[in-house]
């Protein structure tokens, strides 16, 4: 069974990626899974400065969840080029840099820069982070923002162009419709869930800012629906993200209509997670008698109302 994925006339060796904030910038799993098996490793966010993020604490557990509030922290554009791109660019996997700033001209200077850099395969643009003032979700939110930084940047890249998207939107398929129009080649979606958590002893919420993304189990059943729905506004490919915990649950975002999915948090308590998913799907697809992964969305059956 092939499960391979292309976009923009690039494949990716494997359906399965590790999502953008779990996986570090690669090197801090070597070791503990065989990366042969993760069609991409979608990078933290890089911005064009370093960041140092949001104070702490920056995680809370939640029951079947995590809450994070971690504020887009990371090394910058240029330390991102020198010192960790030596490193991915000796993996097999496909290299997706997740891209975020305060406002458009962030995302462009990251975007053309790394234009110019060996070993980069393309580029997920976080329109989505619920932890910072300036950029992310405030851009995503809104499908006219969407459209217009998703112009920009195609204009500036001939590599696969991946906007992940916000669910805490009242239409998601709208924003995945303005990035289509302006010529993503794919939407990822969803990022996390706005949440708070109150510790009763001090009555303050747990996380500085008050509010963090949830992600992990919790989710799942929300990512599932938002993959069903906006895989049936769009023609481009929908990369499923949200509460796998086992290949079972991507099986389900892939039935939802995903061409692809990308394992998140789960990863921190199982670092082999991904190589067990893209195990797992093998397996159940070659049960179903299936020659690719692209046929599984065609297998779910129809709404009995
Ligand atoms: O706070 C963060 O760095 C989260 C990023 C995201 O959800 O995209």
């Amino acid at each position: 069974m092939d499960l391979s994925f292309t976009l923009r006339g690039r494949k990716f060796t494997s359906v399965v990626g590790v999502a953008s904030g779990t996986f570090g910038y690669g090197k801090e799993y070597e070791g503990l899974l065989d990366f042969q098996f993760i069609g991409a490793i979608y990078t933290k966010a890089v911005t064009p400065e370093p960041r140092m993020g949001n104070p702490s604490p920056r995680l809370v557990e939640t029951a079947s969840g995590l809450l994070n509030s971690i504020g887009l922290a990371n090394v910058g554009l240029e330390a991102f080029i020198h010192d960790k791109m030596p490193f991915l660019r000796t993996l097999p996997s496909a290299v997706v840099v997740n891209v975020a700033g305060a406002v458009n001209e962030d995302y462009e200077r990251v975007v053309e820069t790394l234009e110019q850099v060996d070993g980069i395969h393309g580029f997920e643009i976080n329109v989505s982070c619920p932890n910072v003032r300036h950029g992310g979700m405030a851009l995503g939110t809104n499908p006219r923002l969407v459209a217009e930084i998703t112009r920009s940047l195609r204009s500036r890249t001939k590599k696969p162009l991946i906007l992940k998207l916000s669910p805490n939107v009242t239409d998601i398929g709208a924003t995945a419709e303005a990035a289509e129009a302006e010529g993503a080649d794919a939407v990822s979606c969803i990022n996390t869930l706005v949440g708070m958590v109150i510790d009763i002893g001090s009555k303050s919420p747990v996380l500085p800012l008050g509010t963090g993304g949830l992600s992990g189990r919790a989710v799942l059943p929300v990512a599932v629906a938002a993959v069903y729905k906006v895989s049936r506004r769009i023609k481009i490919p929908v990369i499923g993200i949200g509460g796998i915990t086992c290949w079972e649950d991507a099986i389900q975002h892939l039935l939802a209509g995903a061409k692809a999915v990308q394992v998140g948090s789960a990863t921190f308590a199982n670092p082999r997670l991904a190589q067990e998913v893209y195990e797992g799907i093998l397996a159940w697809g070659s049960a179903e008698g299936l020659e690719s992964a692209g046929q599984i969305g065609g297998l779910l059956g129809s709404l009995h109302a």
